[in-house]
């Protein structure tokens, strides 16, 4: 089965921000990225627009030619945003102010009604809802109880192993868990954290359909340029699945 790559061009708009300029324009990213090999373009609205603004995700739906996949906190503002805009895919993650990127899976299991609520939200609207949420069991049936068809499994921890033992133990967290939501018929998909050194090893858990991958194409980018960054992960996501 193929494996697929969503690009977040998140970090493109940080730079453009950290100086109020214009450029670099993450609509210019993401057509770069298509071209790429990027199946489709991740882009995060966050609460404190502190990298993508409301303009860029006009922008990018309009003129991308594959898909994007609006990442958002379940709040009332978002969700009208994005029933505004009707991205393909939409996905919920946890956000707080203080924090420099997600740090964990959304807790769908502690906040089930409300979840479920949002899901449906976004369903009325067309949009295809996945859930951010760690390797848990419990998350991931939680998931599947909102009635969403795609999950994307938190990949951080797996990342941020500070041990071969203890990345082990974490990717075969994963592993059991995309096991666990694959065969309750959900789509997995994956990302966080991930690069080109630790991105072989998810890429060949062969249950996971898309890998949601930006802070280090982004980096990457700045030394052999964006398409040849996109075009590398890419081709070693392919090469893991052994195409
Ligand atoms: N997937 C989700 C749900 C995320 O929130 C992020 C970060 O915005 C990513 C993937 C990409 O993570 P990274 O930038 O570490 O590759």
């Amino acid at each position: 089965m193929s494996i697929y790559l969503g690009v977040n061009i998140d970090h493109i708009a940080t730079l453009r921000e950290a100086r109020g300029t214009t450029y670099p324009s993450p609509l210019e990213a993401s057509l770069i990225c298509e071209k790429s090999g990027a199946d489709s373009i991740t882009i995060h609205l966050r609460e404190d627009r502190r990298h993508i603004q409301d303009k860029d995700v006009e922008e990018i739906k309009e003129i991308i030619k594959t898909k994007m996949n609006l990442e958002m906190a379940a709040t009332d503002e978002m969700i009208k945003i994005a029933s505004q805009i009707s991205p393909k895919d939409c996905c919920l993650v946890p956000e707080k102010r203080e924090e420099l990127t997600t740090e964990g899976g959304l807790n769908v299991f502690s906040q089930l009604p409300r979840m479920k609520e949002v899901c449906a939200q976004l369903d009325e609207n067309n949009i295809r809802v996945s859930l951010f949420i760690d390797a848990d069991k419990k998350q991931i049936d939680a998931a599947m109880s909102c009635g969403v068809p795609v999950i994307e499994i938190h990949t951080g921890h797996y990342a941020e192993a500070v041990s071969p033992a203890e990345r082990e133990l974490k990717y075969n967290e994963i592993k059991e868990a995309c096991k666990y939501a694959h065969n309750l018929g959900l789509q997995v998909n994956a990302g966080h954290g991930l690069t080109l050194d630790n991105t072989i090893a998810i890429a060949k858990i062969d249950s996971i359909v898309e890998l949601n991958i930006g802070h280090s194409i982004i980096s990457r980018a700045v030394f052999v340029g964006l398409a040849n960054a996109t075009n590398e992960m890419k081709t070693l996501m392919l090469e893991a699945r052994g195409i």
